[in-house]
This record gives structure tokens, C-alpha cells and sequence, in this order.
């Protein structure tokens, strides 16, 4: 019987207690968020809060529930100097001396598919804090200490990367996540491409061109399917598993596209980097984009090597 290692040993062993300690925190809210979305049915916390959140999106109620897991769980880590959350406009600071990381996340993303049993998943990025914490979370996405998600479906997994590979974790029956995959890497290039086309007619044309060349099998006669789930976690983590790309360009509703940089860009894309994979806005790698506001948006290509640099050569040769 292989021994099992939990998260936190495994953050313990490849980086440090203080770092291990945040991931425990993370884990202990993922496993009531995941028992929260697995009994919503019996339980009134389906639909919306009746708030709009900083984005101007309305809540749902599980958007809220998951927020508050986090932020109570963290709360209570003494090396947790801030959290930035989608859900809050500004930073939530716990008054701490030797407080060193800020945690920033999405804490339910695909929030559109929660009613309809469809995976959802928690985006996170762990940023050092020395000083101001707004200026230390806005330093670029290569200042990230660590990055991971969680994807509550079929099974709970959860995914993370410290800088040196990454690897994935199953939640067991009695709450632990247990490390199922390590040093994992993105195939060179994927069989899908996922993407809302329905978006396309206001895609600036190059991306129209790109999709084109997908589908007509002109990148190395890779022939494509079509996968889209409208959960950016989940669409993340079956490019991870099986390759692929998955683009959301800006549109003429969101000309600075619709993705949060902080919280779901960055984490994605310093977890596809690690595996080999890479992440661009179009033109510019995710990880160098400054950010002015914690709550920036941003278009997102991320997924094999293969389609994200086809695609950003595409951009680089429209200007
Ligand atoms: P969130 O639920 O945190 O607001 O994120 C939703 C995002 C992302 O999960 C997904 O890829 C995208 O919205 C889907 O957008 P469209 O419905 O416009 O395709
Ligand atoms: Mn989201
Ligand atoms: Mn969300």
C-alpha cells in the first residue's frame, strides 16, 4: 500500500510549514464548498444572493458561501497578511505582524453552471506581501509564489503549482486531499479547442482566422473537437489533462476581455507554464502583463504549447 501524502505535507516538503499552513487553509474550505455544491439540491442555496458584486455580476449564493469559507479559513492563518477576493472590492487585511502572503481568488468560478450540476471549480494565486499589500499583489504574475485550483465535479481534485512542476490532489472520504499526480505536463498539442463561439462575430479577425486554421487542420493536420463548458477551471483542466486550447479574446462588449487577471489568468497560466503549456493575452505572455487594479480583466489564450504559440505569432503577424 503506497503511503499517501495530504497537501499539506506535500506543500510542507517542497516549500515550507508557513506556505503548508495557507494550503491547509485553502483545503479545509474546498472540502465545505465541495459538500456545499454536493448537497445544494437538499439545501436552499441554490440561486442568487440578491447582491451585485464589485464586477456587477449578480451572486449567486454559493459565490458567497465559498467567500466566506475562505475568508474564515485563512483568516485564521498567522502567515496571511491579506486576502483579494472577486467577490470583495477591496482587499481584506487581518491585522497581522508576520503576516508574509496575500491569497487572491476566485472562489467559485463558473458560477453560471452551479444550478445545473456542472463543475465549478476555486482559481487561487499566493503572493508575497512586503509592505503596501495592494502594490505587492499587482507586481507581475512571475512575483507569484504558488497557484492552484480546485474543480469540484465528478471527483474534487485540486491542482497546484509552487514554481517547480505541478501536481494534483483527490479529496478521500475522510476530507484529505491525497496527491494522485505529480509533475505533470501538458500534451505538446491538443485534440480540442474550447472556446464560446458565439462571441466570434465581434473577435478581432485574427482570432476568427486562428479558429479557422484549427478547425481546417492546418497546425501540423492535428484534426480538432469542439469542448466548451463555460467553467474556465474546468475548460483549464481538461486542456491540462489532454492538451489543446482554450481562448476567450476580448469582444466588443469587453474590449479589455472578460477573465480576471489576478484570479483566474495568472494562477492558470503560471500551472500551465509549469507543465509545459504557456498563456498569452494575444500578443504577451500573461505572466510579464502588469496589472493596474486588483480587479483587472484580460483576454486569455492558454493551453499547449503548439496552439498558443501559433496563435500569438497570428497576433504578432496582424499588427
Ligand atoms: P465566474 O463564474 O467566476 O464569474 O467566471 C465565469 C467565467 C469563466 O468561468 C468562464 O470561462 C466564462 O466566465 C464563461 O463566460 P461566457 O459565459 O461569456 O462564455
Ligand atoms: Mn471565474
Ligand atoms: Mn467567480
Amino acid at each position: 500500500m503506497a503511503i499517501s501524502t495530504t497537501v499539506e505535507q506535500y506543500v510542507a516538503q517542497h516549500a515550507n510549514s508557513e506556505l503548508a499552513a495557507v494550503f491547509a487553509a485553502i483545503a479545509t474550505a474546498a472540502v465545505s464548498i465541495e459538500r456545499a455544491i454536493r448537497l445544494a439540491g437538499l439545501s436552499d442555496i441554490y440561486g442568487a444572493y440578491g447582491a451585485v458584486n464589485v464586477q456587477g455580476e449578480q451572486q449567486q449564493k454559493l459565490d458567497v458561501f465559498a467567500n466566506d469559507e475562505l475568508i474564515a479559513e485563512l483568516g485564521k492563518v498567522p502567515s496571511v497578511a491579506a486576502i483579494v477576493s472577486e467577490e470583495d472590492e477591496a482587499p481584506v487585511a487581518f491585522d497581522r505582524v508576520d503576516g508574509r502572503f496575500a491569497v487572491i481568488f476566485d472562489p467559485l468560478d463558473g458560477s453560471s453552471n452551479i444550478d445545473v450540476n456542472v463543475n465549478v471549480g476555486t482559481i487561487f494565486s499566493i503572493a508575497a506581501v512586503s509592505g503596501d499589500v495592494v502594490t505587492s499583489v499587482l507586481k507581475p504574475g512571475t512575483a507569484q509564489v504558488a497557484a492552484g485550483y480546485v474543480v469540484y465535479g465528478p471527483s474534487c481534485v485540486l491542482v497546484l503549482t509552487l514554481g517547480k512542476g505541478v501536481a494534483a490532489f483527490t479529496l478521500d472520504d475522510e476530507g484529505e486531499f491525497i496527491l494522485t499526480s505529480d509533475n505533470m505536463t501538458m500534451p505538446a498539442q491538443g485534440p480540442y479547442y474550447s472556446a464560446n463561439e458565439a462571441n466570434a462575430a465581434s473577435w478581432p479577425q485574427v482570432y476568427r482566422d486562428y479558429l479557422g486554421t484549427l478547425v481546417d487542420k492546418k497546425l501540423n493536420g492535428q484534426a480538432y473537437s469542439a469542448r466548451y463548458i463555460g467553467s474556465l477551471v474546468a475548460d483549464f483542466h481538461r486542456t491540462l489533462l489532454k492538451g489543446g486550447v482554450f481562448l476567450y479574446p476580448a469582444t466588443e462588449k469587453q474590449p479589455q476581455g472578460k477573465l480576471r487577471l489576478l484570479y483566474e489568468a495568472r494562477p492558470l497560466a503560471m500551472i500551465a507554464e509549469q507543465a509545459g503549456g504557456g498563456a498569452v493575452n494575444g500578443a504577451t505572455r500573461i505572466l510579464d502583463l502588469p496589472a493596474e487594479g486588483i480587479h483587472d480583466r484580460t483576454a486569455l489564450i492558454v493551453g499547449s504549447k503548439a496552439e498558443v504559440d501559433a496563435l500569438q505569432s497570428a497576433v504578432a503577424g496582424a499588427k
